[in-house]
């Protein structure tokens, strides 16, 4: 389903598009994903617990929803990073339109390589490429990843670096799906960071395979009634 969705978007990615979420409007550049299927982009960015929160770091932060609706919410210092640099763009873009491009720091990095070695952060979430792909696996296009991650190396380096990010009353969270990502690898990598996996919000539905898309994947990942069942879920990984 992820190659599928891979595709479609890949099809799509030069065009510019506005869209409607949380009741606000967001630009999406051309190479940049976050606007067409954000449903779970507007759940987990609204789920995020912002109250006593001085410092925010959203990593991958695609359209830089997540980042806004912190800053909106009274979060004075917040960091967007993405690997890829119109997602970056497209962040500030969102930033200045709602007017909190003051709180919002938008920066090209992969993982943490941007930050200043001292920066650290009360809350840090990620809406993570959680699809599992084989290790040896090569990320062709800056899209790949949206989705992707070989081996769950990108996902034990995010660990790895979060659990030394994170201030001493720091809360780490993760985008995240059971139907679509690898819970059993997540544990792992997320075992060795010395964090617990916990779910903090999950919605999930069923949906008939024949509106998910042409593509014969979605019948053959339905159930006996042609529903796919898919979750969506942010979780928190506690120390
Ligand atoms: C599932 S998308 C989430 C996008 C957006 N935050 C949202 O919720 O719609 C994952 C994001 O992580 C970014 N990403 C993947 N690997 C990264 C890395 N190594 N460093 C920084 N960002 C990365 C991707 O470019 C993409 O924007």
């Amino acid at each position: 389903m992820g190659q599928d969705a891979y595709a479609h978007a890949i099809a799509e990615q030069d065009r510019e598009l506005e869209f409607t979420l949380l009741d606000r409007q967001w630009t999406q550049l051309g190479g940049v994903l976050g606007g067409e299927y954000n449903y779970a982009t507007g759940m987990f960015a609204s789920a995020l617990p912002h109250e006593g929160v001085t410092s925010m770091l959203e990593m991958g932060c695609g359209c830089g929803v997540a980042s806004v609706i912190a800053a909106l919410a009274g979060v004075p210092e917040v960091t967007a990073l993405d690997i890829n640099e119109a997602a970056v763009r497209t962040t500030e873009l969102n930033a200045r339109r709602h007017g909190v491009l003051d709180r919002v720091t938008a920066k090209t990095s992969d993982l943490f390589a941007a930050l200043e070695p001292d920066e650290s952060f009360d809350l840090i979430f990620w809406n993570s490429p959680f699809i599992e792909a084989p290790p040896e696996q090569r990320h062709e296009s800056a899209l790949a990843y949206h989705f992707f991650d070989p081996g769950y190396a990108m996902h034990r380096r995010f660990l790895a670096g979060a659990a030394e990010r994170l201030t001493p009353r720091g809360r780490l969270f993760l985008g995240f799906s059971f139907a679509m990502g690898s819970a059993e690898r997540l544990r792992e990598v997320a075992g060795e960071a010395g964090f617990t996996v916990g779910v903090h919000r999950q919605e999930s539905f069923s949906v008939p395979a024949q509106e998910m898309g042409d593509s014969p994947v979605y019948a053959a990942h339905a159930d006996d009634t042609s529903q796919v069942h898919i979750d969506f879920t942010l979780l928190e990984l506690s120390r």
